[in-house]
């Protein structure tokens, strides 16, 4: 299949008959990848069962991974749930347009592909403009997955895109302004108390300032032992992981600098290629082939935008190793390490207090 890449530009003739020609393919029963300001999601026709399935051969996405239903207006909210409850209106009225997908019963209207055989259905409207204007060209409920290949990390990049999705499905949208990089906070508001399915950039105590009470499914606090069945069937993949072997390396500072360098020695003296993913103050420390920084040590939302981008840039140096230094989790740091552990498939070594201590 041949795929078609349109980049956004000033021109706005251009971009007008760009979302036009996207929401032809979408109507049609296509697939079109556009940016959004979490990550760049591959749509299609959510009400369409037949379109829907399409994403998950694209992406060779396991069927039982259900999608989410992108939106512009609230009242569209009321046509895929069957109910909304006051503390769901509540949520979304705090949090839309934004990156905060809800969890609710689902209407008849939605087809059980699109969810993945539940009967629960995932809404999120996305205020990133080119997701809200295909939305609305089109007129359709858009079903988006991240527009990766499954087990990937999330594009936050049309090249990303463009290499993982070209000849698989009929569009690109490009426009590199997707501004967080992490995918979307999921709250299950379809059971008694809300629940945090996947932590991201809207934090556990920014829903509680508005819900009260929010419980946190215990495969996300979890995450460090013994995994716990996730109710985000997403969330229990192998997921956001580069080819290379990643270890997250833990303790006093000094010490993860030491552990991570003696690890990347013993790795490269026996001819492997090494990469090493730090923050801006101790990248300086390492001896490795490739050594990235993700931002300045407290700033999480640098960390949460660059963190998928530099996986996917390890891959193509043809890293094998990649040993990274843990990152704050105070506010979306907490989300930039569950991705980052998820990517190390839990393999996390501790370099203890160092010997000076
Ligand atoms: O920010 C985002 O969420 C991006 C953009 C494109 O909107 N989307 C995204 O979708 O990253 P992705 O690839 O994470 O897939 C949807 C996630 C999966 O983890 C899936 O298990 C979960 O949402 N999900 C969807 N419907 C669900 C449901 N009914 N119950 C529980 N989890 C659900
Ligand atoms: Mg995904």
């Amino acid at each position: 299949m041949e795929t078609v890449i349109a980049r956004i530009t000033s021109d706005q003739s251009e971009n007008n008959r760009i979302y036009e020609q996207a929401s032809e393919v979408l109507r049609n029963g296509g697939l079109v990848a556009f940016p959004t300001e979490t990550v760049y999601g591959l749509g299609a026709n959510a009400l369409d069962a037949k379109a829907a399935s399409k994403i998950y051969q694209a992406k060779g996405r396991p069927s039982d991974n259900p999608l989410i239903v992108h939106i512009a207006d609230m009242q569209d909210l009321f046509r895929l749930a069957s109910e909304v409850s006051g503390q769901a209106l509540k949520l979304a009225e705090a949090f839309w347009p934004g990156p905060l997908t809800m969890i609710l019963k689902k209407n008849a209207a939605v087809p059980e592909t699109t969810t993945g055989g539940l009967d629960t259905v995932a809404v999120r409207m996305p205020s990133h403009q080119a997701a809200e204007r295909l939305i609305r060209t089109s007129g359709i409920y858009i079903a988006a997955p991240s527009a990766n290949l499954s087990g990937k990390p999330s594009p936050t990049k049309a090249s990303h895109v463009i290499s993982d999705m070209a000849g698989r499905i009929d569009m690109i949208i490009a426009d590199d302004t997707v501004e967080i990089g992490l995918e979307s906070t999921i709250v299950d508001m379809s059971g008694q108390v809300p629940a945090i399915l996947r932590p991201g950039f809207i934090t556990q105590q920014q829903l509680s300032q508005v819900l009260g009470e929010v419980a946190v499914d215990p495969a996300v606090t979890q995450e460090m032992g013994a995994a716990a069945v996730p109710r985000a069937p997403g969330m229990k993949y192998k997921h956001y992981a580069p080819e290379a072997e990643l270890v997250i390396v833990q303790g006093q500072e000094q010490a993860v600098v030491d552990r991570i360098n003696q690890m990347a020695e013993e790795k490269m003296a026996a001819g492997a290629k090494v990469g090493v993913l730090a923050a801006e103050e101790t990248c300086g420390c390492y001896k490795a082939d490739v050594v990235k920084a993700l931002g300045k040590r407290a700033d999480e939302a640098a960390a949460a935008k660059n963190l998928f981008a530099a996986l996917r840039e390890f891959d193509s140096c043809g890293v094998d190793y990649i040993y990274s230094e843990p990152f704050p989790t105070d506010n979306v740091g907490q989300a930039v390490m569950n991705r980052l552990i998820k990517a190390a498939g839990h393999t996390i070594v501790d370099a203890g207090i160092g010997e000076k201590a």
